[in-house]
C-alpha cells in the first residue's frame, strides 16, 4: 500500500488554511486544491510498500518519538515551488518548530533507509501544501492574489504525535487513513 509519514494538523488550522485557499481561488488559477481535511506536514513520503516493510516502519516511528518532547508548530509564510513568481506548488511554511520537524524527518529518513528504502534526492524542507498547479491559465493572477496575502499571525498549535498514513488514490482525490499514531512526550 502507499504510505506517508506525517504531522496532522488540527482543526483551527485546517479551517484557517481553508480561508487561505477561498481567497486564492479569487484568481481563478488552474489549481487542484488540497482538500482541507487532507492538509497536513509530510516528514517522509514512503510511497509504495508492502506490508513487512510497514510493521517495520510503524517500529521505527515509535523509537523516534518515544524519548522526544511535544512541541510547538506556528505557520509563517506563504511560499511556492520552484519560486513565487512561477508556481508550481503553493504552500505554508513554519517558523516555530522547523528545526525539529527536520530533526525527525532527517532520523526517519536514516531509519528508514537502514530498512532499504531509499532517500529523497531533495533536502527536506518544512511545508504544508495547499495547492498544485495543473496548467500557467490565470497564473499571474494567483502570484498578485499571493503577494496581498497577509502573513499567518500567532497561528500555532502543540505537536503531539506524529502519524503514518496510508492513502488510497481515488479519482475524487486520496482518502487518508491513519494507520499508526505515535505519541510525543508530554511535558
Ligand atoms: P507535498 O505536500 O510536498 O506534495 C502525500 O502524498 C504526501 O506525500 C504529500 O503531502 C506530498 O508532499 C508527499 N510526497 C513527497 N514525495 C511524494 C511523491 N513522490 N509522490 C507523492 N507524494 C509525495
Amino acid at each position: 500500500m502507499r504510505t506517508f509519514i506525517a504531522i496532522a494538523l488540527t482543526q483551527e488550522i485546517r479551517d484557517y488554511l481553508a480561508g487561505i485557499q477561498e481567497e486564492l481561488k479569487k484568481s481563478r488559477a488552474d489549481a487542484k486544491w488540497v482538500q482541507p481535511k487532507n492538509i497536513h506536514l509530510t516528514l517522509k513520503f514512503l510511497g509504495e510498500r508492502d506490508d513487512k516493510k510497514i510493521e517495520r516502519i510503524k517500529e521505527i516511528l515509535e523509537e523516534t518519538t518515544k524519548n522526544k518532547d511535544c512541541f510547538t508548530m506556528r505557520l509563517s509564510n506563504i511560499g511556492a515551488f520552484p519560486k513565487i513568481e512561477s508556481p508550481r506548488v503553493i504552500w505554508i511554511g513554519i517558523d516555530k518548530g522547523e528545526q525539529v520537524t527536520k530533526e525527525l524527518a532527517y532520523e526517519l529518513e536514516e531509519k528508514i533507509a537502514a530498512v532499504g528504502i531509499p532517500k529523497e534526492d531533495r533536502a527536506f524542507s518544512s511545508h504544508i501544501t495547499i495547492a498544485r498547479l495543473k496548467s500557467p491559465l490565470n497564473r499571474q493572477a494567483l502570484v498578485q492574489e499571493l503577494k496581498n496575502l497577509p502573513k499567518p499571525q500567532n497561528m500555532e498549535f502543540q505537536v503531539k504525535k506524529i502519524t503514518l498514513y496510508k492513502s488510497i488514490l481515488t479519482p475524487q482525490g486520496p482518502i487518508y487513513e491513519a494507520l499508526k499514531e505515535a505519541n510525543l512526550k508530554t511535558i
